[in-house]
């Protein structure tokens, strides 16, 4: 393997190499709500279409595979559906387990399942109800988190393939990604609102990108978030972290889909929860994924 280029912003160094967990130093999970923004006007955003489809697919039981602080869950809860929520970062899964312990008294909170668990070894780390959940979400551009260390996919696939084994047959995924191919292509993130980061505190977002090999191979966000004294002790007034992604393309993405499943689903993407057409006049900030196991 040898490394092309890094153009844009910064040096990466081995940023990652190795890290399971990015989240690991507790810096991204401290200020993870300030960077989400207003969590009601961030779900408000897909509350509705979310809420629908899973109603419409007859779901009640829900796995979230990436809940990290737990945003997403939370609404679901609320919303009153089943929830199983796994994340591989304790210090991401500590404020879910926060939250779920301030609303004990509520009995659909009190009845909240939070684990952790990798993508890797899901099947080693959770028990499957039965024939497996209603459905699963991967939300919040998470599964670009995977690394291809190994230059294959060959752990992007096992992820994914274990988050599919986790879907009954005639249950649901959901899984999204943010517009890489539109990053790739321009240097720039789409214009328009982002549907789950939208803060004002966020100061800077320096991008770089790692090609391997002539392939993009890593995207690196170096985040630089302003920090409100009053709002979190011992963080310093301006905090700083880095996270890095793999830039999956649509199609290709849709592949790797297609082989989790054998096949065995039908498939609609998504531009930010909206209907999709390739080659749309506006370039949709996230692609999100819905595969239905027929089998
Ligand atoms: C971008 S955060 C999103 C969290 C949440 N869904 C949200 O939207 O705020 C991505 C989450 O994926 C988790 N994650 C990354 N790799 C993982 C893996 N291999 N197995 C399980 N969780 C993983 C991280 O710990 C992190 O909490």
């Amino acid at each position: 393997m040898s490394v092309d280029s890094v153009f844009r912003t910064r040096s990466l160094g081995v940023a990652a190499e190795g890290l399971p967990d990015q989240y690991a130093d507790g810096k991204a999970a401290k200020v993870w709500q300030l960077y989400i923004g207003d969590t009601q006007s961030r779900t408000q955003e897909y509350k509705s279409w979310l809420v629908s489809l899973l109603k419409e697919h007859g779901v009640r039981r829900i796995l979230d595979v990436a809940c990290g602080t737990g945003v997403d869950s939370i609404m679901l809860v609320e919303e009153g559906f089943n929830m199983t929520s796994v994340d591989a970062s304790d210090k991401m899964l500590k404020y879910a387990l926060k939250a779920r312990w301030e609303r004990r008294k509520e009995t659909a909170f009190d009845q909240w399942v939070i684990e952790e668990a990798n993508w890797l070894t899901l099947n080693e780390d959770i028990q499957k109800p039965g024939p497996g959940f209603d459905a699963a979400i991967c939300l919040g551009n998470s599964f670009a988190h995977l690394p291809d260390f190994k230059g294959d996919q060959s752990d992007q696939q096992l992820a994914l393939q274990n988050i599919a084994s986790m879907v009954r047959p005639g249950g649901i995924l959901i899984i999204d990604h943010r517009n890489y191919d539109y990053i790739l292509e321009t240097g720039r993130a789409p214009q328009g609102k982002n549907i789950y980061y939208k803060s004002d505190l966020t100061q800077d977002i320096a991008t770089s990108v790692l090609w391997v090999d002539s392939k993009p191979h890593m995207i690196t966000l170096d985040y630089t978030i302003q920090v409100p004294q009053a709002h979190i002790e011992n963080v310093p007034e301006v905090s700083n972290f880095r996270l890095s992604y793999y830039p999956h393309r649509l199609e290709s993405f849709n592949g790797l889909l297609k082989a989790a499943f054998q096949g065995k689903m039908e498939h609609n993407v998504f531009g930010d929860f909206q209907a999709y057409s390739p080659g749309q006049a506006r370039a949709p900030c996230y692609f999100v994924h819905v595969c239905k196991k027929t089998a």
